[in-house]
């Protein structure tokens, strides 16, 4: 698929971001419109794009959630964008974690207003979504060969559709203006840069530690989420050095590692 020319708004915004990209520093590809651009980051990786290519969109027509679920993704409605990473074998588990701490530090950075992450890594302003993050591994037989991360945060109110209003939120709804998305998309990659150079590094506990920030509110209340066909309930406490959510259940604390959890009220 040959790309199309970066929109300017988009183009300057990534430019004044310049070195703070990172690894994503001049390697935006951008489309009009694409199915997914997880789908379209896969294909890339699989031929050998570089770690740190970025594809983003002005609208998907395919666009995917965690869990099977969809993601509307109308035209100009969103931040739409994918990254290939090839991390260390050891930091795969904390790269959601990581990714759900940059999107929420970027949407503040870019917008001033300051969402809170809901583990594994949705991004919340109250009880509404405003953001999420897909990460598919890809293998070749031998382990993971590349993460491709995805995310989207709704920028306008028309980024989602009527039946989920009640549960999503925007940046607009949230300041009562439109927000720039260049601004927004630069600033979660330079955010993204920050935390995955952190993580390559071995500085895991920095990110576990960013994560328990923008989570605060969040722990020490009542979850709930399936196991085993069963729906089970317990205060979630905190998560671990592999991004495990550590839930108390009577006396015992259970680790969750996959699936979502939902907040009890
Ligand atoms: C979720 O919270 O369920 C994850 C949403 C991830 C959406 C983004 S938009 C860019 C990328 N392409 C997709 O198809 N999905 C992710």
């Amino acid at each position: 698929m040959t790309p199309d020319p970066i929109p300017q708004d988009i183009a300057e915004a990534l430019a004044r971001a310049g070195i703070r990209l990172g690894p994503f520093q001049s390697r935006l590809s951008w489309y009009d419109s694409v199915p997914s651009t997880n789908d379209v980051a896969a294909v890339m990786a699989e031929h050998g794009a570089d770690e740190g290519s970025v594809v983003a969109a002005n609208a998907q027509t395919s666009g995917r959630g965690r869990l099977g679920r969809r993601w509307a993704s109308p035209p100009g409605a969103g931040v739409y964008a994918s990254v290939i990473l090839r991390p260390a074998v050891d930091v795969v588990p904390l790269i959601t974690i990581a990714a759900g701490v940059a999107v929420a530090d970027g949407v503040h950075a870019a917008s001033g207003v300051s969402p809170r992450v809901k583990w594994p890594n949705d991004v919340y302003i109250g009880s509404r979504k405003l953001a999420g993050v897909l990460a598919e591994a890809g293998s070749a037989g031998h382990g993971v060969q590349h993460v491709i991360l995805g995310f989207g945060v709704n920028l306008l109110t028309a980024a989602y559709p009527p039946d989920v209003a009640a549960r999503a939120t925007s940046i607009e709804s949230e300041l009562g203006r439109p927000s720039d998305r260049g601004l927004v998309l630069a600033e979660c990659l330079a955010s993204l840069a920050d935390r995955y150079a952190a993580l390559q590094r071995g500085d895991h506990q920095a990110v576990v530690d960013a994560w328990r920030a923008r989570a605060a509110d969040s722990l020490g209340r009542r979850d709930e989420w399936e196991a085993d066909g069963a729906t089970r309930r317990g205060v979630a406490e905190d998560i671990d050095a592999r991004g495990a959510l550590l839930v108390r259940v009577d006396g015992d604390v259970v680790r969750v590692i996959s699936g979502e959890v939902r907040w009890v009220p």
